[in-house]
């Protein structure tokens, strides 16, 4: 049911993990499942993501497309990184079953998340990048984990 790529970053999920101080913190839930995302960026002053991190509440299928998203972010511009769509992130893995291609939202979303809390904080405006709906703000007190 799952390419090798799939099983491959289900089972070594690269990025796992937080960044303490992070430029940007996303975190989405998916509508359709319930399942949530965050997501850590850390983002330089010429606007390059040095790093970035993911946790999740999710299924094997959001893990690997996170994990091959934050593979495909890192280092990029932000004007880059808002280029990933999930598709993008699908086709690097080979494919998702149909069911399984609402999972690979998540990521896509929670890294617009982190940029949208970005430029919030830096009070700047990212060109292109509109609100995640299915953001869950939490406010500066934000537990660190949940
Ligand atoms: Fe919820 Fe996959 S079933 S993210």
């Amino acid at each position: 049911m799952y390419s090798e790529k799939v099983m491959d970053h289900f089972q070594h999920p690269r990025n796992m993990g937080e960044i303490e101080n992070a430029s940007g913190v996303g975190t989405v839930g998916n509508a359709k499942c319930g399942d949530i995302m965050r997501i850590f960026l850390d983002i330089d002053d010429n606007g390059i993501i040095r790093d970035v991190k993911f946790k999740t509440f999710g299924c094997g299928a959001a893990v690997a497309t996170s994990s091959m998203a934050t593979e495909m972010v890192k280092g990029k511009s932000i004007q880059e990184a808002l280029k990933i769509t999930n598709k993008a992130v699908m086709e690097a893995l080979d494919g998702l079953p149909p069911v399984k291609v609402h999972c690979s939202l998540l990521a896509e979303e929670a890294i617009h998340a982190a940029l949208w809390d970005y430029a919030e904080k830096n009070g700047i405006v990212i060109e292109g990048l509109k609100k995640p709906k299915n953001d869950i703000h939490e406010g500066e007190d934000e537990e660190e984990d949940y």
